[in-house]
């Protein structure tokens, strides 16, 4: 079924992942010169640091502190001060105890998932860590979600570990990742211990830089030669929209495959435009911008409320709509009103309904977005707003 041709343009396919981490990240020494700058007492007195990454959708925050957490710890170990680390997705892990199963089971793959409470989880952690006698770092990812369910406690207990601890060498420190700002949101006894917190804050890619990204990635994922230097560029002025390193990495890949895929010798702006409209067309874009504000705010509620998933029905949409309307100021319409907004919304093809039966015998309408990533739609929506207000 597929072709076993080595392939011509895409040399490393796994250079194109979002897993992987590049050696060296573009634009963003700043950053890791201030994570240095922070972490330098984890290495020179065994003390611990913590640090909050904040910026926008795509900007390098995860991707910076892995490569952190990589560099520091070959940093420690030829300075034979061990450092290990442990990098918790605080989305998928959203409660104080699979946070700490998650830590657990970064040192004992095995541990049951029930049976313990928090407190016990704790003990573990602890002993294991005190039992390395090495310094942990521990990398909260999207926190904003933990914080915002109030299982901040967690991060609180992380955080007084040291004072607790026996073993000197055995320390933990936080590094907390977050697209807004949440620290205000702790409960007061965290607050008082993370108010000084050093933010290090991660800005839109603005288009040069989102070219030099786009080049450094093309070097090591593609075949040399095989791309035009102008087609990175319309690469690059297409995501500087949003100064999303993801969008443009994505632009490359789908590109890369779509020459391949048409037996091209390299990559053109053809291919480029034809993996733009994969991603997102246009044509919706000026649609969006001259929608009226209720609509506006209905589909950043859609785009809000439908999160990863294919569909959303229209009464959790509807809750979102009030909240976002309450967000920006506007009186919320009433039900049939925001009914309306759904159903033109529809009509201009920004969105789609379905209707489906319920277990209960009633029906339900479904929303899902035709072509449009509900997180770039989330932001373009947001962006549109404020740029009224
Ligand atoms: N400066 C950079 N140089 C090279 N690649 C980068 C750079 N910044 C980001 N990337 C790449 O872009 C993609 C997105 O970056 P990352 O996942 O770090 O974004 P993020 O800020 O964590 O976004 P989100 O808030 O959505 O989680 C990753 O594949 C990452 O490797
Ligand atoms: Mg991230």
């Amino acid at each position: 079924m597929f072709d076993s041709k080595k392939s011509s343009i895409i040399k490393d396919l796994d250079k194109l992942s979002f897993e992987y981490v590049p050696e060296k990240l573009v634009h963003r020494e700043s950053q890791m010169a201030s994570l240095r700058m922070l972490f330098r007492p984890v290495i020179e007195s065994g003390r611990s640091a913590t640090a909050f990454l904040i910026g926008s959708v795509g900007t390098g925050k995860t991707a910076t502190a892995k490569r952190f957490c990589l560099d520091i710890r070959r940093y420690a170990m030829d300075a034979g001060k061990p450092v290990d680390h442990h990098i918790i997705n605080c989305r998928r892990n959203n409660s104080d105890s699979s946070v700490l199963l998650s830590l657990i089971r970064h040192y004992d793959p095995g541990y049951p998932d029930r049976g313990f409470s928090v407190s016990e989880m704790m003990k573990s952690v602890k002993k294991h860590v005190e039992k390395r006698g090495q310094h942990l770092i521990v990398v909260l990812d999207e926190v904003d979600v933990l914080i915002k369910k109030g299982a901040s406690d967690i991060i609180y207990q992380l955080s007084r570990f040291n004072e607790e601890s026996i073993n000197v060498g055995s320390s933990v420190s936080l590094i907390m990742i977050s697209q807004e700002y949440v620290l205000d949101r702790l409960d007061t006894a965290s607050l008082s211990t993370f108010r000084r917190t050093n933010a290090i804050s991660f800005d839109r890619y603005k288009r040069d830089e989102l070219l030099d990204i786009v080049r450094a990635r093309s070097d090591e994922a593609l075949h040399p030669g095989h791309v035009r230097d102008d087609s990175l560029e319309l690469m690059a002025d297409i995501a500087a929209e949003w100064g999303d390193a993801r969008f443009v990495i994505e632009m490359l890949e789908r590109s890369a495959m779509i020459a391949e895929e048409a037996g091209a010798s390299e990559v053109d702006a053809e291919h480029v435009r034809e993996a733009k409209a994969m991603t997102y067309s246009v044509v919706t874009e000026s649609k969006l911008t001259e929608l009226d504000r209720q609509q506006k705010l209905t589909l950043l509620a859609v785009a809000r409320s439908i999160k990863g998933d294919a569909y959303v029905n229209t009464g959790q949409a509807e809750k979102a709509y009030v909240l976002a309307c309450e967000e920006y100021g506007d009186k919320a319409r009433k039900h049939t009103q925001f009914w309306t907004y759904i159903r033109s919304l529809s009509d201009q093809g920004l969105l789609e309904t379905s209707v489906r039966g319920d277990p209960d015998g009633g029906r339900t309408t479904y929303i899902s977005l035709p072509d449009m990533p509900a997180k770039v739609l989330k932001e373009k929506m947001a962006q549109l707003l404020q740029d009224e207000s």
